[in-house]
């Protein structure tokens, strides 16, 4: 079990204790009293709904409902979802076939591969809340206030879902089809749903499983929902060099304090991203397709990874390399002579970065120039070297060790596991090292995503919208790969934005949130102050974002495909490659923290150096007071400050 990635912080113990066992997700589902005899129908109603009180939770809480429903995988009636349901208004969800046809509702997965998606519930957008003391409170943000809201625990074996052994999904179309048997049974359960606009929000590996999801809608026949809308988070779209390589210098270019605001640094990191072929440039309209991404390997590869395969990578050997990759460096488990043989190859290989550009791609790094970054910054970049550690989702966490992010005592409890219908065949786990039977290693064998423009054809023709959104603190699934996504995709027609990304949004309270931009049904939302976990670091934009630019047809951002002028306006300091991140950095523990902020001398320095190696404003003057104004006129305000620390604190992971 090496396979936390995509969905949480990253946790360096856990994955160490967890490498050779764990839980691979087998069991089956309780039968609790009450259970209906037949098939699915709205009497299940009464048996999924949750009613017995649950520990901790002293509020009241909305109607939900719980439990598992089969897949309908022939010869494993054990392979079942997991699904936890709130409505929006009371009768909401229970509404007769047909009614309520306008209502939207929502599905939200997690991504792994193997992350449940009660993480997402509990952590992030649900209504439930559980808080780095282990208690629960009510999240006054949850997305089920907007519409009826599904968190669904998938694929087969995830979370509290159940699988045969060896019955896991054999690869994304699999995923696909059972996603689909599953939902025919959702809706036989809670029948207006067949009929109502559908949603199917999630982040992280849902970049490659919501695509699929879609994909599979598209070939149905009669597919047993009406989707409207995806919307995928921070997510794993394209291949692993454009979601995590290619967005390296512009994570410096956020977070210069990974480097110590040092341009040698910077300029060294530019030549590496030139020569491995990562310095894509974006044009509006795009000039063509970008080419093929490769990677070129390094020593350190080849010593550390055995999930890299030839010279391409995927979506989930990159979780598993670079979570191995830590735990390695770190276990008590490597012999003390590999451990030391590292250390010495890593000092004779390299130490400061500064005066290296030669023209010639790392020997020891290769082109993997996101885990140099890390390790540059753990290395060498107060306050990261004092804590040696580095949260890849959330870049100014430097926080060693974090706070606990724990849902599995509230949910393993045995009266909350009562009330929730869920398996007592087995406990719940945030994430497995999901098992595809289809791939070598249990890896996902599915493509890269190679039909994106089908997809995306697909959805202009069936009026499938599509949001794309990011945290700017994300490094390890960063925006830029997002917009190398869309720019290299064709949408109604015409390949990727004709204009740049600059409009601001805001929030419900009126601070700037970050970047909208909508052409063709496809909307691009950037998220100020946000890492991985975007609704967990910011539930109030994240509402909003719900509410505007999924669930809503807000206009903020869009382009007038006859005048050409864009709502909201557009702003030159927002105009740039990169939106500055914040200047503090978090560090300490989760229950003592600090902040660190460089000196304004460094700051200053940084600042007009960079204003010449990659203007952030395409408008004459100092691009330093328009970048405060604008990018980080949120981060002055005190109180968003405040909460900005609390959150922090709450997105550790145990
Ligand atoms: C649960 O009930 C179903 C029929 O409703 C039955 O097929 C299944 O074997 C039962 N499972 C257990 C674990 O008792
Ligand atoms: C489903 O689970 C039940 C209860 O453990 C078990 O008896 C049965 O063999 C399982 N079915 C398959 C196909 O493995
Ligand atoms: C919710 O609606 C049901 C009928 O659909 C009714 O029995 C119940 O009293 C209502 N509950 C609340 C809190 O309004
Ligand atoms: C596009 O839709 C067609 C059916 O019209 C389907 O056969 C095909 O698989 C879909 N492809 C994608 C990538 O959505
Ligand atoms: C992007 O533009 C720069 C500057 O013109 C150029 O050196 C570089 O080769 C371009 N990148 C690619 C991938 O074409
Ligand atoms: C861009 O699209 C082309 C054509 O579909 C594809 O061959 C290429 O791999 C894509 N490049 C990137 C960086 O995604
Ligand atoms: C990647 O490798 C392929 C095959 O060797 C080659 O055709 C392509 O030009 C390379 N792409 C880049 C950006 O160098
Ligand atoms: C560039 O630096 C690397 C690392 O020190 C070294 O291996 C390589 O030979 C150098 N290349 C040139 C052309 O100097
Ligand atoms: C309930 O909350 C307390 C902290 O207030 C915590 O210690 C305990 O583990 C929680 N119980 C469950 C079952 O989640
Ligand atoms: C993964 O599945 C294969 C069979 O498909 C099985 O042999 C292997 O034991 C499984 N691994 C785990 C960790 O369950
Ligand atoms: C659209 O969303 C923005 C969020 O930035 C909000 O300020 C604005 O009021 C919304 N417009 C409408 C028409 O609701
Ligand atoms: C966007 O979607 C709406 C709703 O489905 C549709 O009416 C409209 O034609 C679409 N616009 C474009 C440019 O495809």
């Amino acid at each position: 079990m090496i396979a936390v990635y995509l969905a949480l912080g990253v946790i360096l113990a856990v994955i160490v204790d967890a490498q050779d066992s764990g839980p691979n997700g087998v069991g089956y589902p309780h039968n609790y009293t009450g259970i209906p005899s037949g098939d699915y129908s709205p009497e299940w109603q009464n048996y999924f709904q949750v009613i017995q009180p649950f520990p901790n939770v002293t509020w009241t809480l909305g109607r939900n409902w719980a439990g598992n429903i089969d897949v309908q995988r022939p010869g494993h009636p054990n392979n079942t979802l997991f699904f936890w349901a709130f409505e929006k208004t009371n009768g909401s969800l229970t509404a007769a076939a047909g009614e309520n046809s306008d209502a939207p509702w929502g599905i939200w997965l997690n991504g792994g591969p193997g992350s449940s998606s009660l993480i997402g519930l509990l952590f992030e957008n649900g209504p439930i809340h559980i808080g780095p003391d282990y208690s629960a409170y009510a999240n006054n943000y949850s997305w089920n206030t907007l519409a009826d809201y599904v968190w669904i625990d998938q694929p087969v074996g995830t979370g509290f879902s159940t699988v045969d052994e060896g019955a896991w999904v054999a690869d994304e179309d699999q995923m696909g089809v059972d996603f689909f048997g599953f939902l025919e049974n959702l809706v036989k359960v809670f029948p207006s749903l067949a009929t109502r606009p559908l949603y199917i929000t999630g982040e992280s590996y849902c970049g490659t499983y919501i695509p699929y999801i879609t994909k599979t809608y598209f070939g149905l026949q009669n597919p047993p929902v009406k989707l409207a809308k995806i919307a995928i988070g921070d997510g794993t779209i394209g291949s692993e060099e454009v979601f995590e390589m290619v967005p390296t210098v512009t994570t410096i270019e956020t977070y210069p304090q990974l480097i110590g605001y040092d341009p040698e640094v910077y300029q060294y990191f530019k030549e590496q991203e030139h020569l491995c072929g990562y310095d894509l440039n974006f044009t509006y309209p795009q000039n063509g397709h970008f080419p093929t991404l490769n990677f070129t390997r390094g020593i350190v590869d080849g010593s550390y990874s055995s999930a890299r395969k030839g010279n391409r990578l995927n979506g989930q050997s990159v979780l598993t390399t670079i979570a191995d990759r830590y735990a390695a460096s770190e276990s008590k488990q490597l012999a003390k002579r590999d451990r030391e043989m590292r250390r010495e190859l890593w000092k004779a290989e390299k130490r400061d970065l500064s005066g290296r550009p030669n023209g010639t791609i790392d020997p020891w790094y290769g082109c993997y120039i996101h885990f140099e970054l890390l390790d540059y910054a753990v290395n060498f970049s107060y306050p990261w070297s004092a804590g040696k550690d580095f949260d890849f989702y959330d870049i100014p966490d430097a926080l060693s060790p974090e706070a606990p992010q724990d849902a599995s005592i509230f949910l393993n409890d045995k009266t909350t596991r009562a009330a929730i219908h869920a398996p007592t065949s087995k406990d719940w786990v945030e994430s497995i090292n999901y098992n595809f039977t289809g791939g070598e290693d249990g890896n996902d064998p599915s493509e890269p995503m190679a039909f994106l423009t089908d997809l995306a054809t697909n959805a202009t023709d069936r009026h499938v919208s599509v949001v794309i959104f990011s945290g700017n603190d994300d490094s390890l699934v960063a925006h830029r790969g997002s917009e190398v996504v869309i720019q290299n995709t064709t949408f109604g027609g015409i390949q990727g934005f004709t204009r740049k990304p600059s409009t601001p949004w805001y929030d419900d309270a009126g601070s700037f949130a970050g970047i909208v931009h909508q052409e063709r049904n496809w909307t691009y939302v950037l998220f100020q102050g946000a890492g991985h976990l975007v609704s967990a670091a910011q539930p109030a934009a994240a509402y909003t974002f719900l509410r505007e630019f999924v669930l809503g047809s807000n206009q903020t951002g869009l382009v007038d495909s006859t005048s050409g002028s864009i709502v909201g306006g557009e702003v030159a300091t927002l105009a740039g490659d990169y939106l500055p991140g914040g200047l503090e950095i978090f560090y300490g523990s989760g229950t003592t923290q600090s902040t660190y902020v460089a000196p304004s001398a460094t700051i200053a320095a940084w600042e007009k150096f960079i204003q010449t190696a990659d203007p952030i404003t395409t408008a004459a003057g100092s691009g330093s007071s328009k970048k405060n104004a604008a990018g980080r006129a949120g981060f002055g305000i005190g109180s968003l400050m405040a909460s900005f620390v609390v959150t922090i604190t709450l997105l550790r992971c145990s």
